[in-house]
């Protein structure tokens, strides 16, 4: 097994010589043998003096997976295009220039200041040096995280279907505010054709996701031996990151979109079993019961104040809750309730619990006969009241009480008052 360490910042005050050693000897190794990307992708080993439980034979190596778009067709990908790579499709540009490029692209489309992590518990990844990003988007996070000198990271690998790093992926522009989705203005407008200019307006067209400049091969080379982008869903790829050690995991507005969220959360489980048992998760989950958990228009109801034409009005104050909605049956937008997923979380995991409230504008609209019709069908008001939910996690030695998962239904939960769902307890961020 091939050892680089590297040693942290703190300690490379205290043994400098000793350091200047390691180092010296760590760059002729990398220039020798430590091509990062050989025939898998290799990064940086973990640093034995700062994790002391590294299991033998955890080594940082991520084999490059191919993949199809799976999940693309929503946003305009080519569906055809076979995202598989090899190291031979790395472009040889110099590294400054690709960073420079890299920089740029993650600047103007706004990734770059929603890397601060300032709120609890995102402020856990501020220490994060080995990151696996679980549901990564198309690559831009990894590539913001990398170019912040704030942020402490020796490597990410960010895995998702949506990534393809041969193409400029269409990619969400976060400097683009979100519209109506597909599913509400097709009903909106009575048809079931995407390209009509009606849905087109409505929906924003493709503004919101667009080509990104550079693609998912020269982010990667960027960094070399840093950054690995990976194309596949986390039930596919989970297996084959088992011998890569990570101090932290991110599942950021992820799991609201996730249609297996058992499968994931027991396959994470099982990943960190082996070399990274001691990383941190921290999930951030857009809630949908919040006022705009449908993901749709209005986000808030300050935009009724536009106003908006009536047909627009579909999911407004709630209007998401009826199992009619148009949003209801959007299979990529999982519904899970909030004590659901705490409770699923915590047969795998000892988690914290805190959340977000949703705007006050919003909340005055959640009225006593509105609380008492949810309350009839098996919703408590504060389910309605948390806009974000943010778990702060580590593994369990043992899952607690798995038998319990069998009871729930963690996607698309009837909301015809058939079903009850399990109690959410969750403190204000
Ligand atoms: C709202 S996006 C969030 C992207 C990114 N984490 C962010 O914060 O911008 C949700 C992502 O989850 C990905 N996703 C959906 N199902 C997945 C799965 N089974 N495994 C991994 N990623 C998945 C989607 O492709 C999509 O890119």
């Amino acid at each position: 097994m091939t050892t680089v360490t590297m040693k942290t910042r703190s300690r490379l005050k205290s043994n400098f010589p000793l350091v200047f050693i390691l180092l010296l000897g760590g760059i002729l190794v990398m220039n020798l043998s430590f091509s990062p990307y050989t025939e898998d992708i290799s990064f940086i080993l973990a640093d034995p003096v700062t994790i002391e439980s590294i299991p033998a034979g955890c080594k940082a190596e991520v084999p490059i997976t191919s993949a199809l778009f799976d999940l693309n067709e929503r946003i305009g990908n080519d569906m055809e295009q076979n995202c598989s790579y090899t190291l031979s499709d790395l472009p040889t540009t110099a590294v400054t220039v690709l960073q420079q490029q890299v920089r740029d692209a993650v600047k103007v489309w706004g990734y770059d200041k929603k890397v601060d992590f300032k709120k609890k518990p995102l402020t856990a990844l501020l220490d994060a040096r080995r990151l696996l990003d679980l549901g990564m988007g198309q690559g831009p996070w990894g590539a913001a995280m990398l170019s912040n000198p704030k942020l402490n990271l020796e490597y990410y690998v960010g895995l998702d279907p949506a990534v393809c790093p041969p193409i400029h992926a269409r990619t969400r522009d976060m400097k683009v505010k979100r519209k109506g989705k597909q599913l509400q203005c097709q009903k909106a407008y009575g048809t079931t054709n995407t390209t009509d200019p009606r849905v087109l307006s409505c929906t924003g067209g493709l503004a919101k996701y667009h080509p990104f400049p550079v693609n998912g091969l020269e982010m990667m080379a960027a960094y070399p031996g840093q950054v690995a982008l990976l194309p596949g869903t986390f039930e596919t790829l989970h297996s084959k990151l088992s011998k890569v050690v990570f101090d932290a995991v991110l599942v950021k507005t992820v799991t609201e979109h996730l249609e297996h969220l058992h499968s994931v959360f027991e396959g994470l489980w099982e990943l960190l079993g082996h070399c990274s048992s001691h990383a941190t998760i921290v999930i951030d989950h857009h809630n949908y019961y919040s006022y705009d958990g449908h993901h749709g228009y209005p986000q808030s109801s300050e935009q009724l104040n536009e106003n908006p034409p009536p047909e627009m009005l579909e999911l407004a104050d709630w209007g998401h809750i009826n199992p009619e909605a148009s949003v209801a049956a959007d299979r990529t937008l999982n519904r899970v309730r909030p004590g659901d997923l705490q409770a699923l979380l915590n047969v795998y995991f000892d988690c914290e619990c805190m959340q977000s409230p949703i705007p006050k504008i919003d909340e005055k609209r959640f009225d006593s006969a509105m609380e008492s019709r949810l309350s009839k069908l098996g919703f408590a008001r504060h389910e309605f009241m948390a806009k974000h939910l943010y778990f702060q996690c580590n593994r369990r030695a043992e899952p607690l009480k798995p038998e319990l998962v069998q009871t729930m239904i963690l996607h698309h939960p009837p909301m015809d008052g058939s079903y009850r769902a399990q109690p959410f307890h969750c403190k204000s961020a």
